[in-house]
């Protein structure tokens, strides 16, 4: 059947997401990671392209295949990530939902820590804040969205999170050990826009990021194309 052009709202559109972790070295065999798998922000990135869009997709290490038509940039680090992001600007949205890594080894060296040098005390350096540094550019995308992995009340702690951030929508999901999202193809999500939060039910990743990128759609409609 032949698609309208309703079927394909983001034509003509650049989406950036930002998914998965970052792996943050120790020394050249070692690193810091965490346990984000990276399924939803790579089910936003083919959500956007199903919809026209044309999407970058900057993300960190995981075990997932780039969605077809979609433009990977693989990074390690959050300070690669940042500036892979800033590189792929100008975007219409950015959907940062990479569990970027908050600090990183000062030093890392060059060489392998032995076990005979004992056991080793790591200095930790916060990282660059990859959605706060692109939210406060002059020449930021016009919608910029945030994830918030929250424990206890999403909707009071994304609304701190999308001002704190000064990002226009937040999603937050609820990572308590009990609701058994991480990793998992489900995810439990409050979309935060403005001052009103909303409860979607549970549903899979594939799904939120449909429901995600048709409301990005709408919400850009009538606005100027890049
Ligand atoms: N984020 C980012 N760069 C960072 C840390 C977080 O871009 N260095 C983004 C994430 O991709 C997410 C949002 O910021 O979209 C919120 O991440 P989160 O870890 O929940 O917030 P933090 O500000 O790091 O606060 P905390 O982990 O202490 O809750
Ligand atoms: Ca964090």
């Amino acid at each position: 059947a032949m698609l309208g052009p309703e079927a394909r709202p983001l034509a003509g559109r650049h989406i950036l997401v930002t998914a998965g972790p970052t792996h943050e070295p120790i020394d050249p065999v070692r690193f810091i990671a965490n346990r984000s798998s990276g399924k939803q922000g790579y089910a936003i990135a083919e959500a956007a392209e199903a919809l026209g869009a044309c999407v970058t997709l900057v993300s960190g290490p995981t075990d997932l295949a780039a969605p077809p038509g979609v433009r990977r940039l693989n990074v390690e680090t959050a300070e690669e990530m940042l500036a892979a992001v800033e590189n792929a600007l100008p975007a219409d949205a950015a959907i940062f939902a990479a569990a970027v890594a908050d600090w990183r080894v000062a030093e890392n060296p060059s060489a392998k820590l032995k076990k005979s040098g004992g056991a080793p005390t790591l200095a930790l350096t916060e990282n660059p804040d990859i959605l706060k540094t692109i939210a406060a550019r002059e020449d930021r995308p016009a919608l910029v969205v945030g994830f918030a992995a929250e424990t206890g009340d999403a909707a009071a702690k994304g609304q701190e999170k999308r001002r704190s951030k000064g990002c226009d929508w937040i999603v937050a999901n609820d990572v308590s050990p009990e609701s058994g999202v991480f990793g998992s193809d489900e995810n439990d999500v409050t979309l935060v826009t403005g001052e009103s939060a909303e409860d979607w039910p549970r549903m899979r990743k594939a799904e939120v990021a449909r429901r995600l990128m048709t409301r990005i759609a709408e919400a850009l409609e009538g606005r100027p194309y890049l």
